[in-house]
């Protein structure tokens, strides 16, 4: 696990854009993974920068979101799909029709999280997969206790989890749903590359933990340390509670 620290929010946009940016001259139909939430929006921005200004294409790139809430239809605002087309899709030249995302209002939730797995498969797999992590360790929706190996399936967010997120919720938490469908833990290790981006203090705790801590469970993001191309991009807040 590599871990660059820097010393704001905007160089860990940078340094993560930089990375992306990196994969996708070499390899111009790369598949991305892509992570919802406050942790990747200036990464979102400085990439949509980028390809504005003519320095980065995505147009032949597909992506494949972590996770999305159960109930909520792409036209939610608070779904996760709403927010990748206004964050990453619409200010960039990523074709709409590249992005997938379960569907968490799917009737048969089931058997949307296989066929989940199998798209991920049939675009030959991710190559470089977004992360963020949740206050409690979580990475997707892999709440503590998650397996370690699991694969795309129906999740209980926990109470901190939907307090976390209120705040997209107009900071109602009663509107938050209970449940999601996310890649597993076994998921996401199966993408190629991964670079996890963290701010602020109240990452602290969870970074120390998943990158010093032991392999656990407990915190699931841990796991990461058992993938060989893991970079943890972290500014001076979240990098505090490192040894
Ligand atoms: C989002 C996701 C979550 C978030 C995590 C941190 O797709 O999978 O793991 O990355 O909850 O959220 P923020 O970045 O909002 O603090």
């Amino acid at each position: 696990m590599e871990v660059i620290i820097v010393d704001n929010e905007l160089m860990v946009a940078r340094t993560a854009a930089d990375l992306v940016s990196d994969l996708v001259s070499a390899q111009p139909s790369a598949v991305l993974g892509v992570a919802t939430g406050s942790s990747p929006v200036g990464l979102y921005q400085e990439l949509s920068r980028r390809v504005n200004s003519g320095e980065l294409s995505l147009e032949r790139c597909s992506a494949f979101m972590l996770d999305e809430y159960v109930g909520l239809g792409a036209e939610h605002p608070a779904s996760y799909r709403r927010f990748i087309e206004e964050k990453l899709v619409e200010p960039t030249d990523l074709p709409p029709a590249n992005v997938h995302g379960p569907d968490g209002s799917a009737s048969d939730l089931v058997a949307e999280c296989d066929a989940y797995e199998k798209a991920i498969a049939s675009c030959g797999g991710v190559d470089l997969q977004i992360l963020g992590i949740g206050t409690d360790g979580h990475i997707g929706f892999n709440e503590p206790a998650s397996s370690l190996s699991s694969r795309t399936r129906i999740k209980t967010l926990t109470h901190q989890t939907r307090l976390d997120n209120s705040r997209f919720f107009d900071g109602d938490i009663d509107r938050v749903p209970h449940h999601c469908l996310t890649q597993g833990i076994g998921t996401i290790m199966d993408a190629r590359t991964i670079v996890l981006v963290a701010t602020g203090r109240k990452k602290a705790d969870a970074i120390h933990r998943i990158v010093e801590g032991p392999v656990t469970a407990r915190w699931p993001g841990s796991q990461l340390q058992h993938h060989p191309h893991v970079t943890v991009v972290v500014d001076e807040a979240a990098a505090s509670e490192l040894e």
